[in-house]
């Protein structure tokens, strides 16, 4: 597959130029990669306005994708935003007044988006638990008739690897005439598996995708994707809404990345990532047969609930970093590793040889705080800008919280800007080790 925007950069520098340009650095530097760091010159395109290099380069993605995919340079933070604006704005353009229906394990990006769009949130709390937010087709169902949204937000895969049964959560949106967004930041390898598991191949409306966590993909690069109907209706307007949170500056590094890993995903992904889950199985099962509880999820994260093998994730973790093998996670109650196609044998090696050398002991028995709802007294928008000050945690029963404390794991926020904080709240926050939390004053 060509990728012209990695071609540009090359040319570019080959021709060795005259920058009289933005970057400073003027394609020299410490890290010898500033050369292919670039602004929008003549013919390097322009983001939120493509046309060019930057264009062809996205309906590749597009191809790969099998749906309208547009790059973001600041993560899926940036296409959440983007999101929730369209789903604003097509509530907005039905007559409606924008109410979204949430899984309670919505990242941080999603509460910000609330306060920035000023729009009404109705949570999903799941399955009742604090670890997990297993939303079933019928509790959406019945969330729904209660509460009338304009559009449902649910996050798949979670930090943890758990997976919804989005098919049937988007049979039961479109019944209902209400649109899926799925914050899909930790799956964009999904489309690639052998029968694909991506949200908009699975019925969801709109999706965003982190490349540069489960792909070949430098940090901050990802994906905004769209289905081809809803694409009709906004896909003029996607852009405009990006530029609303982004920066006038994306970065070109982070473009060529995108650029450069549609080739991969073209050409070897496909079987390096199976040849990486059969690995990642192996060592599942062997870690099993040691005696350690692997949760069942998606097939590239290893989340292992280490108190049923004597160890808080914590200590678990320590041992490991002490051996320089360094998690994605972990907590009181799991590690989480997110290994790739770009680990060698000779990582996946070392990590089983670490993990087997510890010697289990007696459960630890878990005292988690219980799931509580909690009270709103506030909107978002109106808590997260009110005048606000840090609190000890231990001084905030019955304060106005007014910052998002806990944002992805565990998956459940304990209390959001807005809400009263309680004495469950107060638990929770303390078993994550959070010593203080903003307050409206
Ligand atoms: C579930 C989830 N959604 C969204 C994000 C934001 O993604 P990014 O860092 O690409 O902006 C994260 C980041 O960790 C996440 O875990």
């Amino acid at each position: 597959m060509k990728t012209p925007i990695v071609s540009f950069l090359n040319s570019y520098q080959d021709r060795t130029p005259v920058r009289m340009h933005m970057p400073g650095h003027k394609g020299v530097g410490i890290f010898g990669f500033e050369g292919m760091d670039l602004t929008e010159i003549n013919g390097a395109d322009e983001l939120f306005a493509a046309e060019g290099i930057i264009k062809e380069s996205e309906q590749n993605a597009s191809s790969l994708f099998g749906c309208p995919t547009y790059y973001s340079t600041q993560g899926s933070t940036l296409c959440i935003q983007t999101m929730c604006t369209i789903l604003c704005q097509d509530a907005k353009s039905k007559g409606k007044k924008p109410k979204i229906l949430a899984g309670r394990n919505a990242h941080r990006s999603f509460i910000h988006a609330a306060a920035l769009l000023d729009f009404d949130v109705a949570w999903l709390y799941g399955n009742n638990d604090y670890l997990s937010c297993k939303i079933s087709p019928e509790t959406l169902e019945k969330e729904i008739v209660e509460n009338h949204p304009t559009a449902v937000y649910l996050t798949n895969p979670d930090y943890l690897g758990n997976l919804l049964d989005i098919t049937a959560l988007a049979s039961i949106c479109k019944k209902y005439n209400v649109l899926l967004a799925i914050d899909n930041a930790h799956g964009a390898y999904l489309r690639f598996l052998k029968d694909s598991l991506h949200p908009i191949d699975l019925g969801a409306d709109l999706c965003c995708d982190s490349a540069h966590k489960t792909l070949p993909v430098l940090t901050g690069g990802a994906y905004l994707h769209l289905s081809d109907s809803l694409n009709q209706v906004w896909g003029n307007d996607v852009k405009h809404f990006m530029e609303y949170f982004s920066s006038t500056s994306p970065s070109y590094l982070i473009m060529a990345s995108l650029d450069a890993a549609n080739d991969v995903l073209d050409r070897t992904f496909r079987s390096s990532l199976s040849e990486c889950i059969r690995y990642v199985d192996s060592l599942k099962n062997k870690l099993v047969q040691r005696g350690y509880t692997i949760l069942s999820g998606e097939p590239m994260k290893i989340t292992i609930s280490t108190k049923d093998y004597g160890y808080t994730g914590n200590e678990i973790a320590y041992f490991l970093m002490d051996r320089d093998i360094y998690p994605e996670f972990y907590d009181s109650d799991y590690i989480v590793f997110m290994p790739s196609p770009y680990n060698t044998n000779a990582d996946f090696e070392r990590l089983e040889e670490c993990l087997c050398k510890i010697q289990r002991k007696s459960v630890v028995f878990n005292l988690f705080p219980k799931l509580e709802h909690v009270k709103k007294v506030m909107n978002i928008r109106e808590a997260l800008f009110a005048p606000s000050m840090k609190v000890d945690v231990s001084k905030s029963l019955g304060q106005i919280c007014s910052s998002v404390t806990v944002s992805c794991p565990p998956a459940i926020l304990p209390v959001i800007p807005g809400e009263v904080i309680s004495a469950c709240a107060i638990e929770v926050m303390k078993y994550y080790g959070i010593e203080s939390v903003r307050v409206v004053k």
